[in-house]
């Protein structure tokens, strides 16, 4: 979304196997009013949680409440990480922030949004044209670790990465520059430039600087 919104295209994709980002994706097109009470306390924070999983139960996972909630945790929560349980319960814990600013009138976005889509596939699913520019922003891989908190395994890294290097447009790629990713891409023919990426969200909460590569594939730099 922020490359989208620093590129502001007339038309665009953005698809994300996460039906909740994708939720409050779509609700912000619409033009979002977060009217519910937005205060920085634990207590209430753990009521939202609570509320936004009664929601996902009882099958009104894509509501405006659950926009509303989504937004508020994504603030409050824990270094703004979005992590479900087996059973796709929210289970991110509170923040600890000494102070956040939150946001209510998302209008400003109707007009920005008003001709892109928002769809919840996995990405082998979508149905481009040759000539489209893609922008891809897998989950990081994380050499040496088993555990996956989003469940993106190396084998669908190999799966993203073929499924780019099939694509007749233009393609850029950002992931984690751990070594087998930049030989996978280096090996699918790939132009790759390394960037000292400050790491702004992580799975484990853990904020070190993190080297990063951009993959690019038919495009002239
Ligand atoms: C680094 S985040 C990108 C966030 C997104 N670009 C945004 O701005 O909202 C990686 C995203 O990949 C999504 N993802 C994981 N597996 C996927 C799949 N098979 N197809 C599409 N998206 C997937 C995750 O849900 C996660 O939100």
């Amino acid at each position: 979304m922020a490359v989208a919104l620093g590129l502001q295209p007339q038309e665009a994709l953005l698809n994300d196997l996460n039906p909740h980002v994708i939720n409050f994706y779509s609700w912000l097109q619409k033009g979002l009013y977060i009217d519910i009470r937005l205060e920085n306390d634990s207590c209430y924070y753990y009521w939202c949680r609570k509320q936004f999983n009664e929601l996902i139960l009882s099958g009104r996972a894509n509501s405006e409440e659950s926009a509303k909630l989504f937004y508020f945790m994504n603030r409050t929560g824990f270094n703004g990480l979005c992590r479900f349980n087996s059973k796709d319960q929210f289970n991110v814990p509170f923040g600890r922030y000494k102070t956040i600013s939150y946001v209510k009138d998302f209008s400003h976005y109707i007009p920005i949004l008003k001709r892109w889509s928002f769809t919840a596939f996995d990405f082998v699913d979508l149905h481009l044209q040759p000539t489209d520019f893609i922008y891809s922003d897998p989950p990081y891989d994380v050499q040496f670790t088993k555990y996956s908190a989003n469940d993106f395994k190396w084998d669908d890294q190999i799966r993203l990465a073929e499924w780019l290097a099939c694509h007749h447009g233009p393609v850029v790629a950002s992931n984690q520059a751990t070594e087998r990713i930049v030989e996978l891409y280096k090996s699918l023919g790939f132009s790759l430039s390394l960037i000292d990426a400050p790491r702004r969200i992580s799975c484990d909460g853990n904020r070190q600087r993190a080297k990063e590569i951009l993959a690019f594939k038919n495009i002239s730099l």
